[in-house]
């Protein structure tokens, strides 16, 4: 199945996505970044991704960023999107367009801690557990079905930049399987719930 992948930024996720690739039916057909300095980028110009820059402080506005996104992605006719680690929000036209086809990873264990700095957070509230959600893309920031979690324990050494890493090391392993069983079309969403293999989540 050929998805295409989103990034802004270091773009671990996608060489997650990338090494676990020929491990599974999905081919990632194209890397867009919304930022021209990306290190994701040449992630994926090591791995002979075909790769596609859209800056969005060249546009006026969000609508014409996204309609252009939307554009591109929709070039290469994926069957998937992923968002890995792209910091844009988008518009709900954008979000209805890929209803049940764009997922999102988030650093924390949603429903807790929607938008940024996630780690700090959890400190900040003496938290014993965290971790990363993988989840379909709805209108709703960070608030779609949930596809899969992992967990993490929070130890009074921990800094936002350690847990960073230990969340990272999991999103590295349980990005590729949901990718993996939607590509295997074990996953879907319907009204706004996640099936896998026909089960509901
Ligand atoms: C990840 O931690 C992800 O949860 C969040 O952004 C980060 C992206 O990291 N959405 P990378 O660019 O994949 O290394």
């Amino acid at each position: 199945m050929d998805i295409v992948v989103l990034i802004s930024g270091n773009g671990s996720n996608l060489q997650a996505l990338i090494d676990q690739q020929p491990d599974h039916h999905y081919r990632i057909v194209a890397v867009i970044s919304n930022k021209p300095d990306a290190y994701g980028l040449q992630r994926a110009q090591q791995a002979n991704i075909p790769t596609k820059v859209i800056d969005h402080q060249q546009f006026t506005d969000r609508n014409a960023f996204d309609q252009a996104l939307q554009n591109n992605i929709d070039n290469f006719q994926p069957e998937l999107v992923v968002l890995a680690g792209f910091m844009r929000i988008l518009t709900d036209n954008f979000v209805r367009h890929y209803t049940g086809r764009m997922i999102n990873i988030h650093p924390s264990l949603l429903p807790k801690y929607r938008g940024l700095h996630t780690h700090q957070r959890v400190i900040d509230a003496g938290d014993t557990e965290h971790g990363t959600t993988v989840h379909f893309v709805t209108e709703e920031l960070d608030g779609g079905p949930i596809i899969i979690q992992a967990v993490i324990s929070v130890t009074k050494e921990d800094t936002a930049t350690t847990l960073a890493q230990k969340v990272q090391q999991q999103e590295h392993i349980i990005y590729p399987k949901a990718v993996a069983w939607f590509s295997e079309r074990k996953l879907k969403m319907e009204h706004n719930k996640c099936l896998l293999d026909g089960e509901l989540l």
